[in-house]
C-alpha cells in the first residue's frame, strides 16, 4: 500500500494528480479548503480517499495532513499545490497582501514538507512535487505575487532536494504552461476585460503562441507529476520540469 498527501487537490491539476495516483492504487489524503465533493468523486471511481479541509497557509492544515498519513501508517508521495494568487501588477500589491501570500505559497508548503520528512525517513524515502508555473523561468508582467513567491519556493525546494537526496527523498517542481482549467478561464476573462477584447481573442492569441497549438490538459500535467511522485522516478531530483507545449517565454 502506498500513501499520497495532496494539497490543492479538489479541482484542476491537483485533482487530476489525485485521480491518476488513485488509479495506481495509492491511498489519497486529499486537501483543499473544501475537498468533500472531490473525495466523493474519487471514492465513486473506486479509489481510497480521505479529505482534510483547510487553507495551506494554516499550521493546523499541515499538522492534520501529516497526522492522517501517520494514522494510515506511511507516506510515499507529497503534492504541494494550491490556487493561484491574485493577478496584480507590482504597484497594486501592498505589504499585507505580500505577507498573506508568502504564508500561503512559501511558508505553508515548506512547513508541510518539514513535517512530512520524519514520515518519509521512517519509510526509507519519498517523493515530493510542487506545482509552480512556467513564469518562474521568465517572469510575466502583471502577476508579481506568482513570479516572486514561486521563485522563493522553488529555490527552497531545490535546497531541500540537495540536502535530503541521500535519504532517498526526491523533490521536484512541475511548471505548467497554459493548462485548460478554471484558473486559466478566469485568467482569460480578466485579460479580456483589461484589454476590452473578447475571451475568444485572448484564447486564440495564446494558443497561437504555443508550438503544440493548443492548451494543455490537466491530465497531461498529472502524468508527469505522477511519474515524479512514484518509485519509477529513481534519479530525477532538484529539477523544475516545464509542461508547457514548448511555449517560448519572452525574456
Ligand atoms: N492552469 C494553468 O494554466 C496554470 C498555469 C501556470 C500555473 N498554474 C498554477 O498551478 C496551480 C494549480 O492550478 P489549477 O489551474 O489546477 O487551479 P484550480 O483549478 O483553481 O485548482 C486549485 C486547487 O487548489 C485548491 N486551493 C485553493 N486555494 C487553496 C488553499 N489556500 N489551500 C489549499 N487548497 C487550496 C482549490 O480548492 P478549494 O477552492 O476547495 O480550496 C483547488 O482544488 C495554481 O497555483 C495555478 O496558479 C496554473
Amino acid at each position: 500500500m502506498r500513501v499520497a498527501v495532496l494539497t490543492g487537490a479538489s479541482s484542476g491539476m491537483g485533482f487530476a494528480v489525485a485521480r491518476r495516483l488513485g488509479a495506481e492504487g495509492y491511498t489519497l489524503v486529499v486537501n483543499s479548503r473544501d475537498p468533500a465533493q472531490a473525495v466523493r468523486r474519487l471514492e465513486a471511481a473506486g479509489y481510497k480517499a480521505v479529505g482534510v479541509a483547510g487553507d495551506l497557509k494554516e499550521e493546523g492544515t499541515a499538522r492534520r495532513l501529516v497526522e492522517v498519513a501517520e494514522r494510515i501508517g506511511r507516506l510515499d508521495a507529497l503534492l504541494l499545490n494550491h490556487g493561484g494568487p491574485p493577478v496584480k501588477a507590482f504597484m497594486e500589491v501592498g505589504e499585507e497582501e505580500w505577507r498573506e501570500w508568502f504564508e500561503r505559497m512559501v511558508v505553508g508548503p515548506l512547513r508541510l514538507l518539514r513535517l512530512a520528512v520524519p514520515l518519509f525517513r521512517r519509510g526509507g524515502g519519498g517523493r515530493v512535487v510542487a506545482i509552480t508555473s512556467f513564469t518562474v523561468k521568465s517572469p510575466y508582467p502583471g502577476i508579481v505575487l506568482s513570479n516572486a513567491l514561486r521563485a522563493a519556493l522553488v529555490n527552497a525546494l531545490k535546497t531541500a532536494a540537495l540536502e535530503l537526496g541521500r535519504e532517498g527523498i526526491l523533490i521536484n517542481a512541475v511548471a505548467p504552461g497554459y493548462i485548460l482549467t478554471e484558473r486559466i478561464a478566469e485568467w482569460n476573462r480578466g485579460q479580456a476585460a483589461r484589454e476590452g477584447v473578447g475571451v475568444e481573442e485572448v484564447a486564440a492569441r495564446t494558443t497561437g503562441s504555443i508550438p503544440l497549438g493548443r492548451y494543455g490538459k490537466a491530465e497531461e500535467v498529472a502524468e508527469v507529476v505522477a511519474f515524479l511522485l512514484s518509485e519509477r522516478n529513481g534519479y530525477v531530483t532538484g529539477q523544475q520540469v516545464l509542461v508547457d507545449g514548448g511555449y517560448v517565454v519572452a525574456t
